[in-house]
């Protein structure tokens, strides 16, 4: 085992989410290995991430400072578990959302790394106490959530164990803003984490006023997409009430504060996501978007295509 240099990341998993992590870690000039226990798997994820990074080259959106090529340079595929984590500091874990599986793999990690590299979880849905709780030195290990996709939705949320040391976050907090992302910390950890908790809120709302029907399904999207989403995609919550009182957040509080608590109030329960209700919301759905692959991909590419602008856009804010 040699020690690690700080440069070598090890990407474990290779699916959706691993490949962007390892074209966000060689934008920033790490060498990257990836492992998946699918033998051929992440060779053929290096093949699709040139692919991909040559066509952001090509639109002049290509993280980083170095160029495409140089980039694939610093990737490498594995179907060796020990090899692919031979130098890294930082190990991204990225393979199915299944806790027993995250649990075994961590076990397996930490049986092939030395003391200080670091072992963080892609997981959305699993808090660290769980996925890790068969690690013997949890003071190393985090979650840093991405936001699919990466390349292009920057937040990552760095979620502690409860045993998680304070460099090990501060060192995750680093490496991430230097490839670019937006790392926010978690002070402690709760189911959801907070964009989980957030989305689950908005989810949660829209669904009922569908349900009692208040608004359309294609309404209650543009309320988001032309209304609170133009705004949130540069400032959030907490700075929008802030600005939207002539005296800051004290003032936008004693004028709607009051308001907001009597709208809350007035939430109903869990709303019914799977019975009878659900469907007539699910087919208004599908008559503005079917949900065959054909429709479902070019929606995908559109989004995609949109957030890469909205990600320009950013960079020259
Ligand atoms: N897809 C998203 O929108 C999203 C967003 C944020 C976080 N995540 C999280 O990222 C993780 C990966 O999700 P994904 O969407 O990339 O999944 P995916 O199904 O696209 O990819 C998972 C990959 O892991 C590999 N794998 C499975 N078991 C393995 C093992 N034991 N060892 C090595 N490789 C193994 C599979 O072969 C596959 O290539 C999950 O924990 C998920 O919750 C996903």
């Amino acid at each position: 085992m040699s020690s690690p240099d700080m440069k070598t990341i090890a990407v474990i998993g290779s699916g959706l989410i691993g490949r962007s992590w390892a074209m966000v870690f060689v934008s920033g000039g790490y060498t990257v290995k990836i492992f998946d226990n699918q033998p051929g798997q992440s060779a053929n994820a290096i093949t699709e991430i040139k692919k991909q990074m040559e066509e952001l080259e090509g639109a002049r959106m290509l993280r980083g400072k170095l160029t495409a090529a140089q980039q694939i340079q610093l990737l490498s595929s594995y179907d060796d578990l020990a090899q692919a984590l031979e130098g890294a500091f930082f190990v991204q874990e990225c393979i199915f959302e299944q806790l027993e599986v995250k649990q075994t793999v961590f076990q397996d990690i930490e049986r092939l790394v030395g003391e200080g590299v670091i072992l963080s979880s892609s997981t959305s849905c699993l808090v660290p106490s769980n996925v890790f709780s068969k690690v013997q030195k949890r003071s190393r290990c985090i979650v840093s959530h991405p936001v699919n996709p990466p390349y292009y939705v920057k937040l990552v949320e760095l979620v502690p164990h409860p045993e998680t040391a304070a460099d090990v976050m501060d060192t995750t907090h680093a490496l991430m803003t230097k490839v670019g992302q937006a790392p926010v910390r978690l002070k402690k950890e709760i189911d959801g984490f907070a964009l989980n908790r957030v989305q689950a809120a908005i989810i949660a709302e829209s669904w009922r006023l569908v349900q009692d029907g208040i608004i359309s399904v294609r309404d209650i999207d543009l309320v988001m997409s032309e209304g609170l989403g133009m705004r949130y995609a540069f400032i959030g919550p907490m700075e929008t009430m802030h600005l939207n009182a002539p005296e800051g957040l004290e003032d936008y509080m004693k004028r709607y504060g009051e308001g907001i608590r009597r709208v809350l109030t007035s939430f109903g329960p869990v709303p019914d996501f799977f019975g009878e209700g659900s469907k007539s919301i699910i087919n208004e759905m599908c008559e503005l978007i079917p949900s065959d692959q054909q429709h479902l991909t070019a929606r995908k590419e559109r989004r995609d295509q949109l957030l890469m602008h909205l990600a320009k856009l950013k960079k020259d804010d």
